[in-house]
């Protein structure tokens, strides 16, 4: 049985690349289909068997708070119209023995700086799941954090989801160099976050799921900002790296980047699909 229970997902990101519609709803709340981008990824964490979701939230992202919440009052005016159905949707979108537990990230400082914030939350000893609800990932029974949990419970050590991508993407992500024997899960040899094409050392990119050793938290905390000028999680992984080994997995089931305009739209495309040829 899996023993991580905990699972942080960084949510104070500024949306911008969706204004206006960003100016007044947090875009982990836009949705995909009929259910919020960060739905997706909480329904994934809560399957794997997560019971603790630590939001680290900021100014603005209240409805993420709301949404996970019990409301009493829509629950009663349902139930007294006999609107069943809505009833059931509403009450289940969190089992009750899953708890929400909400740390604020106060400047954008990045997804390192995120993490961070919910170390109060994390014990040098124990290990966690983060999840970026921006990539949503369908298609494989099991979910992405679940083939995660297996992987660390067979190998004992952090662990995160890859996928190959073009090599004119790989400046957009966290990237890794594979160590020598072909083995899969991968073993990291170093990493590395947005590297320019010409220098990066595969195109292996990190997918947003990972499982990591609590002893991330300190190192975070020596972490100097990095790419684009901010506290990178990757980062924090090339420095426990140091120290622990750790593997990726390459990922089973289809990613969509909702971060993103166009990945946002597939995504519709294909969970809409899924009502229309019902
Ligand atoms: C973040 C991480 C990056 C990872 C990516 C996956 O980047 O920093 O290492 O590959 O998520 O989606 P961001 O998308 O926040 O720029």
């Amino acid at each position: 049985m899996n023993k991580i229970k905990k699972a942080v997902f960084p949510v104070a990101g500024l949306g911008t690349r969706f204004l206006p519609a960003t100016k007044a709803i947090p875009k982990e709340m836009l949705t995909v289909v009929d259910r919020p981008i960060i739905d997706y990824a909480v329904r994934e964490a809560v399957e794997a068997g997560c019971e603790t979701l630590i939001f680290v939230t900021g100014r603005t992202k209240n409805a993420i708070a709301d949404y996970f919440d019990k409301n009493p009052e829509l629950e009663n005016e349902l139930e007294a119209k006999q609107k069943l159905e809505a009833l059931e949707i509403v009450r289940n979108i969190i089992p009750s023995h899953v708890k929400c537990v909400y740390v604020r990230q106060s400047e954008p400082l990045g997804l390192g700086h995120a993490v961070h914030c919910a170390s109060p939350l994390i014990t040098p000893d124990e290990y966690f799941a983060v999840l970026l609800p921006d990539d949503l990932i369908a298609g494989h029974p099991d979910g992405a954090l679940k083939q995660l949990f297996q992987a660390h419970d067979r190998e004992r050590c952090s662990v995160f989801a890859l996928e190959q991508v073009a090599w004119s993407e790989v400046e957009k992500y966290g990237v890794i160099k594979p160590s020598n024997d072909e083995t899969t899960p991968i073993l990291i040899d170093s990493i590395v976050e947005k590297p320019q094409r010409d220098v990066a050392p595969s195109n292996w990119s990190v997918v947003g799921r990972y499982v990591l050793s609590g002893r991330i938290m300190g190192l975070l905390e020596q972490v100097q900002r990095g790419a684009g000028g901010e506290i990178q999680l990757t980062d924090g992984i090339a420095s426990l790296l140091e120290t622990e080994k750790m593997i990726g997995l390459p990922l089973s089931g289809k990613r969509f980047d909702c971060g993103n305009k166009v990945g946002f739209l597939e995504a519709n495309l294909h969970f809409g699909l899924r009502y229309l040829n019902k």
